[in-house]
């Protein structure tokens, strides 16, 4: 297999560049760079660096030395960002009923790229000793929200999620119940951070998660990284 197989994602647009490269070696980049995979992404320099299976490092002409498949997504200018919603992009209102009517989240297309062999418990870094894989569809996609919006309450996926920060500050808030006033945790996150998984897997395709809503400090655009049990 050759190597540097590159093409652009399917949320690459006028304000974002996004591409996804497979079978990574001594590739320079600039943006959030994520790391797709379940083996560590090399960076290049006199002191290497290592960035783990599913997270994420910025680089500004940063080389990676090595990975297995990275998406690498960049905000090159603020002008105008918040258009980034008439660039193909859809309010989220429009895909989910029960969404609060004036809430401002929009959702980028979608881009499945590619399929990979996870241990979910491992994923979710339970402590289990599980041996048990499954298969999985990896699909992206990418996040709007203007600062101060309550990204809304839920607690139910069918798939492993996590999420790439690109732009902008927010965080994931974890909730006791179904109600704002039940908050027991927030994760932080930062341009070019993946925050760590929330689920708990217990068992074949089973996956809990906590009550959770995303919560934007600043604008923000965030890339979802899901990973969907094939078939
Ligand atoms: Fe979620």
């Amino acid at each position: 297999m050759s190597s540097n197989i590159e093409r652009e994602l399917a949320f690459a647009g006028k304000f974002v560049e996004a591409k996804l490269i497979e079978n990574v070696e001594d590739y320079e980049a600039t943006g959030s760079v994520t790391n797709l995979s379940n083996r560590p992404m090399y960076i290049g320099g006199d002191i290497p660096g290592v960035v783990p299976p599913w997270k994420s490092t910025i680089l500004k002409g940063g080389r990676i030395a090595r990975a297995e498949r990275v998406s690498i997504v960049n905000v090159p200018d603020e002008t105008n960002l918040g258009g980034v919603v008439l660039d193909g992009w859809d309010w989220f209102g429009n895909r989910y009923d029960a969404f609060p009517r004036t809430n401002p989240l929009y959702i980028s297309p979608y881009d499945v790229v590619g399929e990979v062999e996870v241990n979910p418990y491992r994923f979710a870094n339970m402590p289990s000793d599980s041996k048990f894989v499954d298969r999985y569809d990896i699909r992206l996609n990418l996040w709007w929200a203007p600062a101060k919006t309550d990204a809304f309450l839920h607690n139910e996926h069918t798939f492993l999620e996590i999420h790439t920060q690109i732009f902008g500050f927010g965080r994931i808030q974890i909730y006791r119940e179904r109600d704002l006033n039940t908050k027991y945790r927030e994760i932080t996150v930062a341009p070019g951070e993946t925050h760590d998984p929330i689920v708990r897997v217990l068992g074949d395709r089973d996956f809990r998660y906590p009550w959770h809503r995303g919560w934007t400090d600043t604008d923000a655009i965030w890339m979802a990284i899901e990973l969907h049990p094939k078939g």
